[in-house]
């Protein structure tokens, strides 16, 4: 870990502000379940129907599609991380929603990549008490990055279909953070079912599983189901849950954050979550 980061960690691990954010990753083991449809939809209810303050932020670094979900022009890319000093330039709003795209470049800037990310997640964790939630939509499976955010959070949602390939990916990902770090704060929501029932029978299994292998309570957050609609929102450039509002996903979606809000969940200080990101990130380094 170089001085640098040192003395950031030191000035954020301090910090005694008050714990007002609520930091939720959204994650899954196999790609392509619906991250990302998740957070943009939960993002804009919890924005516009709960009248909270958001940050969406699009971790998935490398295939960023946060932005093309929701229609935006703007991509960040490292230059830009590196170059611009005011975290505000690189946050845009729609919806009511801030969102912090996903920056692209790394292939060609290589390790420049994790100062960039420093930088940001200093940044970050300057601004972060002006939110209510921050949502972190990650990529699929298990790497450093995806392991810190969960870590951090105060609630890390799991998004699953009723494939056994995806519900294996999921549990091996849930093992994984529940062995390596004791963490137990997931949930699950199983997406794109064709039933009820195909959505309990997929949450017992994984639950089964988890108390049977890991001694732990996995929690479900709900299902959503498969909308034919979806798809044509998103060529359309627009919010599934801002054109459809009746659609039964985005009543199941305002059950799901209705409990969650409700909710006791940790709260933090956004110096604190992102201290944990950043320490997390740098061991050995
Ligand atoms: N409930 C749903 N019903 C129908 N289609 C859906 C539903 N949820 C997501 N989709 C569709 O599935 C595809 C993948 O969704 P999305 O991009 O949200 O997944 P992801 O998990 O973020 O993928 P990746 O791992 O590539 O980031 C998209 O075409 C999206 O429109
Ligand atoms: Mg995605």
């Amino acid at each position: 870990m170089n001085e640098q980061v040192k003395d950031l960690l030191k000035l954020m691990e301090t910090d005694s502000s008050q714990y007002n954010t609520k930091f939720f990753t959204i994650s899954s083991g196999k790609g392509g379940v619906g991250k990302t449809s998740f957070a943009v939809n939960y993002a804009y209810l919890l924005a516009n129907t709960f009248k909270k303050k958001v940050l969406l932020i699009d971790a998935d670094v490398g295939m960023a599609n946060i932005h093309v979900i929701m229609g935006l022009k703007v991509k960040n890319d490292i230059r830009k991380i590196l170059k611009e000093t005011k975290i505000e330039n690189l946050i845009t709003r729609k919806d009511n929603i801030d969102i912090l795209p996903g920056f692209s470049g790394i292939e060609e800037i290589g390790e420049l990549e994790d100062y960039a990310l420093t930088r940001l997640i200093q940044k970050l964790s300057k601004i972060s008490n002006r939110y209510d939630y921050i949502l972190i939509d990650t990529s699929a499976g298990i790497d450093n990055r995806v392991i810190s955010f969960i870590r951090a959070s105060g609630r890390s949602y799991i998004i699953t279909n009723s494939e056994p390939t995806s519900m294996t990916d999921a549990y091996a990902l849930i093992k994984s953070i529940r062995k390596l770090y004791g963490y137990t704060r997931f949930k699950i929501v199983v997406n794109m079912v064709s039933s009820h029932k195909e959505g309990i029978e997929t949450y017992e299994r994984l639950k089964d599983s988890a108390k049977k292998f890991l001694g732990m309570e996995l929690k479900l957050a709900g299902i959503l189901p498969k909308t034919n609609n979806m798809t044509k929102a998103i060529k359309n450039k627009e919010i599934f849950c801002k054109i459809y509002p009746s659609e039964k996903f985005c009543i199941e979606l305002k059950n799901i954050i209705s409990r969650e809000t409700g909710e006791s969940v940790p709260a933090d200080s956004g110096k604190a979550f992102w201290g944990r990101v950043l320490r997390f990130l740098s061991r050995g380094k």
